[in-house]
């Protein structure tokens, strides 16, 4: 049974990462008029109220967006992710947060096409709710990865994945890779953004290294620690895996991850960007 509720950690460090990179990606592939197909494969409740007893439990998005909101310089970039998180508030305190699907609606033109997937009965009854009833965007109550493959590749030949798991699951590891290759296999040419946590290291170098030997190519990481790598410490750091990357992200990345690894760690964070394959 999955106990996960993304509501407790609306806005954290992570979500900073994941956020901005997934706003500099839909920016990218809409310079072209022609549509855009967007799947989100683990999409949550949508959006988050900052004061519900759930945000408020470890108030991690104070660490998070917390601390970008009221700076009055950021690097370019961020500063387009901030101001999209502002205007989804109405006035100048910070009260809700969006989920990846109300991010992406909030940029979906109208040509574009939307399909989300949640497993969590009472998300994606909230998730309903959100997408209302928009003829761009289909919600199913299903699993993301199974089911994501199937719809590729899209009829409009431009697409973006979004898997972003809870990694509740041991297995989700191992998972997140086979369904990357089929995936790639169905649709080499799309983008595909993969997030991770960092817990235990040894994961991710296992993660890495399988990605690495996977015949995908064009593939970048970019990650951002807030503190060391630990053992029982929790999640200390989380990265962005991204397939077909824009040309221009990590230039972005460059810029950004030494600002944010400056605003929202300790002494000991750091940020890595890495080609896991060439083009
Ligand atoms: C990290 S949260 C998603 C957050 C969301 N992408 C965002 O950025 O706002 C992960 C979500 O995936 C859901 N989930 C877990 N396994 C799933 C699966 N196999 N298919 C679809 N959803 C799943 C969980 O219920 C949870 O709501």
């Amino acid at each position: 049974m999955l106990s996960y509720r993304h509501a407790f950690h609306a806005g954290n460090f992570a979500d900073v990462l994941k956020h901005f990179t997934l706003i500099q990606l839909i920016d990218y592939l809409q310079q072209k008029d022609k549509a855009v197909c967007y799947i989100d494969t683990h999409a949550g409740a949508g959006g988050y109220a900052l004061n519900s007893d759930y945000a408020l439990k470890n108030s991690e998005f104070v660490s998070g967006i917390g601390k970008l909101w009221t700076q009055e310089t950021l690097p370019t970039a961020l500063e387009r992710y901030v101001s999209l998180i502002k205007s989804l508030n109405v006035g100048k305190q910070l009260l809700r947060y969006p989920g990846s699907p109300l991010i992406s609606k909030h940029l979906l033109r109208p040509q574009d096409r939307m399909v989300l997937f949640e497993l969590h009965s009472t998300e994606i009854k909230l998730l309903h709710t959100l997408m209302k009833r928009d003829p761009r965007i289909t919600v199913n109550h299903d699993d993301g990865l199974s089911n994501a493959i199937k719809l590729l590749p899209p009829k409009e030949r431009r697409g973006l994945i979004l898997i972003d798991p809870s990694y509740e699951m041991k297995t989700d590891y191992a998972q997140v890779v086979d369904t990357l290759e089929k995936m790639y296999k169905r649709f080499a040419t799309g983008t595909y953004a993969l997030w991770y946590p960092v817990i235990e290291r040894r994961r991710i170098d296992k993660l890495e290294n399988k990605l690495r030997l996977s015949g995908i190519k064009n593939m970048q990481l970019f990650e951002l620690a807030i503190a060391a790598d630990g053992v029982n410490s929790g999640m200390t750091a989380c990265g962005m895996i991204v397939i077909n990357p824009p040309w221009t992200l990590k230039a972005q990345m460059q810029e950004v991850l030494p600002f944010l690894v400056q605003q929202l760690s300790d002494n000991a964070g750091f940020f890595r960007i890495e080609q896991l394959a060439d083009e």
